[in-house]
């Protein structure tokens, strides 16, 4: 596992805040809890951006509920932030409340990104919107993640 410095974090933590990242929108930077990949998920979605850095979202959802999740990233810190906070929002709603998070729900949940960072937002909320659509899709709408 790779472990950061103290004073590399301090030295990212600085860099961040000063282009315009809130300490929330650092804290998810930083804390990885969110990010990696779902060894249960029974929903694996990803996709690249007009930038060309791309998001894999692992859900596990059960009876209509994304009960776990996690994310990959390669991509900018806004990237990492935006994704690793859209986990947060995700994690146990319904699906048909999943749905509804928007870009709104997630800046307040982000507090603050740079302005030219608002497409990793948007990124991240298609990421989880296609996989949301896509897992339906499967299940032919009954939503329960299971074999009908
Ligand atoms: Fe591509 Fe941030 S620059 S998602």
């Amino acid at each position: 596992m790779y472990i950061m410095a103290k004073e590399s974090q301090d030295e990212i933590y600085k860099m961040l805040s000063e282009s315009g990242y809130s300490d929330k929108a650092i804290e998810y930077f930083q804390n990885k809890e969110n990010i990696g990949f779902l060894e249960n998920a029974n929903q694996i979605t990803d996709l690249t951006g007009p930038c060309g850095d791309s998001m894999k979202i692992s859900l596990n959802i059960q009876d209509d509920r994304i009960d776990d999740a996690k994310i990959q990233v390669l991509g900018c810190p806004g990237a990492v932030a935006s994704g690793s906070a859209v986990v947060s929002l995700a994690k146990g709603k319904s699906l048909d409340e999943a749905k509804k998070v928007d870009l709104d729900a997630l800046y307040r949940e982000l507090e603050k990104l740079p302005k030219q960072k608002v497409h990793c937002a948007r990124l991240a909320l298609k990421t989880l919107q296609k996989a949301v659509e896509q897992f339906e899709k499967k299940n032919n709408g009954n939503g329960s993640g299971k074999e009908a």
